[in-house]
């Protein structure tokens, strides 16, 4: 069996017996009792669906299965149209607003253990207003079938009597976003919520550099919508993943669910470094000058908003295909993750004419295009120890033929992933690549379970060391608190320490394990205690190689504070997070002896960082370590003291918010020039709300219960004698 044959083979196979099950259900006109239970089922499952997507950014199921369960229940409310409930998932659209479904979901007790260990996404996303849409904010109509497509074209040209124009696009997988532009100015930037009202966003949203502020001049209206949407690059993706990796956090799933999770952290600082981009595709306002939507979008290039290069406009539904044929394969060589096409009516007055459903428009649909999927078998799972000690489960797969690569590993992320998918040992398995660097399971063919298929039982102790896993409360992972005395934790430690990015010393894997191997390191101190009498016994040693480690070492002395501090792996400090704190903080000293609170009030220092510093730092061990890479000459002072100008805002803790004159991020660092602290958020502590143009609605509130002063730009500038 080719491998292409084999995948196409098996889309076929689940398609067809879907399209069997749908006609199943319409054949055998199942009873009015059993509908309706299904009905009620696949309704709570796909609102549980929604939320997991929408809101947690961590889908359980792939879009293929969701959209499947979605024609599923439109098939059967077809049926029995008085059985559809008011709150049908067909007929609306799944809500990224967090508190609601919230409450819905408390009730489930299967799920309950992963909704609750979310609850902080939840407490970060506080803080957005929220905003009615002028226009609801609806969705798309989808389809997975070459037929439904050129039945869409053909049913809407039969009833104008002539060959149309369609707009064909690509569908970009991100996050759909509404700008409101008013006199050529960005005034609001709303998510889509749950499609009547969502979160204005604009703070973040002015980070990404292809939005502009300011329309170029133009024959633009007065105030008009654009939407579109907000997507992360497959490189920014790749990059955000390895950093968390590599500080101890879970990665993001997909660029989507990235993309979704950087719009709502609560520093712009934060996402300003995420690499968000954005493509605009929807123009909506009174009275527009244009008679077709790629009039519009031409406009909108003209005006220097982000549009899509390869958005064409199509005669007839044959020319539509074609389109569609081309994109199929192309697709994977973009940038960025697309998961269709997008087709819609060119002209805008037969759009009006032909309106809208309770939740999408009758004018477009979209083609989507199904994932890539191999099936195989479970042979066995390891559990991988991490750096920080998280426990990984590894699927160990028999080899598959996937998108050109042999598949032998996948990643089954943790044990509640585990649980979910109910996997068994021997089970076949269907294995995706969603852009991760490992492939991950998606679904299990439970009709294809061997009778001896085993459930997995996740370890209860460290598979290195033997010491008891506990379970992270916050997260769904499993780890071994055996810092210091776990063996991979503490290879882990030393590779991390001796990276180029942290200490660029001469030693990779092979090297760590032979001196951790030999006895002779076991703290990174051990390191700088290394003699060519230690070294030159051991195997593969010469007097060269000896010679330009111990010189990488001695180099490593001159290492800059910021890497210094990266380098001593500190849970959820990534390079980012390390140069940030070499800024803010004179010294390893000032950094230890700042308490938990006063870290969180760092822009872009979160709760949960903060904590893991100070527990850091708490712990005897650690500063007694850094007292000793202190001893043998490390870096533990950073230049951020010596830009210091004066001390005129001592003491002053000061949130900036809104548009300035100049850079947020230059005034934030005149704030720390002049002795004070950038905060990210207004609490009792706050000195000043520094508010430029549109500042935050929620921080503005917060600072006039809070009796905060507000000061413009040019008081500020004042103050410290500008
Ligand atoms: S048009 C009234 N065009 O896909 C509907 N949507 O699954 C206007 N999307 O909600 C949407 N690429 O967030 C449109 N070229 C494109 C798109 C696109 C991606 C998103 C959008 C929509 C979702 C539906």
């Amino acid at each position: 069996m080719s491998p292409k044959s084999g995948v196409a083979k098996l889309e076929k196979n689940r398609i067809i017996e879907y399209i069997c099950k749908l006609v199943s259900i319409i054949m055998a006109k199942i009873t009015k009792s059993a509908a309706k239970e299904r009905i009620e089922a696949l309704s709570e499952e796909l609102r549980r669906h929604n939320y997991n997507y929408y809101v947690l950014n961590a889908p359980v199921i792939t879009d293929f299965e969701f959209d499947l369960k979605m024609q599923e229940l439109q098939a059967l409310e077809a049926l029995y149209p008085d059985l559809v409930l008011p709150d049908s998932p067909t007929q609306s659209v799944g809500s990224d607003i967090e508190d609601k479904p919230v409450e819905k979901v408390n009730g489930q007790t299967e799920t309950n253990k992963s909704f609750l260990s979310y609850s902080k996404i939840k407490d970060e996303n506080r803080g957005f207003e929220q905003i009615p849409h002028k226009y609801p904010m609806l969705s798309l109509g989808n389809t997975y079938s070459r037929e439904d497509m050129l039945a869409f074209c053909n049913k809407i040209e039969a009833e104008n009597g002539e060959m149309l124009e369609y707009s064909c696009e690509l569908k970009f997988d991100g996050v759909a976003i509404c700008l409101t532009y008013i006199n050529g100015e960005l005034k609001r930037a709303v998510t889509r919520g749950d499609g009547v009202k969502g979160d204005n966003v604009i703070d973040n949203v002015l980070t990404i550099k292809s939005i502009p502020l300011h329309l170029k001049p133009g024959d633009w209206p007065r105030e008009f919508e654009i939407r579109g949407e907000i997507f992360m690059p497959w490189s920014a993706f790749e990059t955000l993943n390895k950093e968390k990796e590599e500080i101890g956090e879970q990665p993001f799933a997909n660029p989507r669910n990235a993309a979704s999770g950087s719009l709502k952290l609560q520093s712009s600082a934060q996402v300003a470094g995420r690499g968000l981009d954005c493509v605009l595709y929807h123009m909506l306002g009174e009275d527009l000058p244009f008679t077709t939507h790629s009039e519009a979008i031409a406009a909108a290039a003209r005006w220097g908003l982000p549009t899509s290069e390869f958005s064409q406009v199509r005669r007839g539904a044959a020319d539509v295909m074609d389109y569609i044929e081309h994109w199929d394969s192309r697709r994977k060589t973009l940038p960025y993750a697309t998961d269709g096409v997008v087709i819609k009516v060119n002209s805008l007055a037969l759009q009006k004419r032909l309106g809208f459903t309770a939740k999408s428009p009758r004018w477009a649909t979209a083609y989507k295009f199904k994932p890539e999927q191999a099936l195989t078998r479970l042979l066995s799972i390891s559990y991988q120890v991490g750096r920080t000690g998280a426990v990984t489960p590894v699927a160990n797969l028999e080899p598959v033929p996937l998108s050109g690569t042999i598949v032998k590993r996948a990643s089954l992320h943790n044990k509640d992933q585990m649980d979910l998918l109910d996997i068994h040992i021997g089970d076949w398995v269907y294995v995706e690549k969603g852009g991760e660097i490992i492939p991950k399971i998606t679904g299990v063919e439970k009709a294809k379970r061997p009778d001896d298929a085993a459930r997995p039982d996740f370890p209860t102790l460290c598979p290195d060391c033997g010491t008891p896993l506990v379970r992270d409360p916050e997260e769904a992972r499993h780890y071994c608190p055996n810092r210091t005395g776990c063996p991979t934790q503490t290879k882990s430690a030393f590779v991390h320490f001796a990276s180029r990015d942290a200490m660029d010393i001469l030693a990779g894997d092979a090297t760590i394990d032979q001196l951790y191997d030999n006895n002779l390191i076991r703290r990174l101190s051990d390191l700088y205690r290394l003699t060519k009498e230690q070294l030159m016994p051991l195997e593969g040693w010469q007097e060269r190689s000896c010679d330009n480690f111990l010189a990488s070492l001695e180099k490593s002395k001159s290492v800059p504070f910021e890497r210094v501090l990266y380098a001593l792996g500190i849970r959820h400090i990534g390079k980012t997070t390390a140069k940030l704190l070499a800024k803010h903080f004179p010294d390893i000293d000032a950094l230890a002896a700042a308490g938990e609170e006063q870290l969180a009030q760092i822009d872009a220092i979160g709760s949960i960082v903060a904590a893991s510093i100070s527990a850091y730092f708490a712990d005897p061990e650690n500063r007694r370590l850094i007292d000793e890479l202190r001893g043998f000459g490390l870096k533990f002072t950073g230049s951020g003291a010596s830009q210091k100008v004066s001390n005129l805002l001592e003491g002053k803790s000061i949130v900036v918010s809104g548009v300035f004159s100049i850079p947020r991020e230059d005034l934030k660092a005149m704030i720390e020039a002049n002795g004070g602290t950038a905060t990210g958020s207004v609490s009792g502590k706050t000195s000043y709300l520094l508010a430029g143009d549109k500042p935050g609605d929620a921080k503005m509130k917060k600072a006039a219960a809070l009796g905060i002063e507000v000061i413009d730009e040019q008081q500020f500038y004042n103050m410290i004698g500008r």
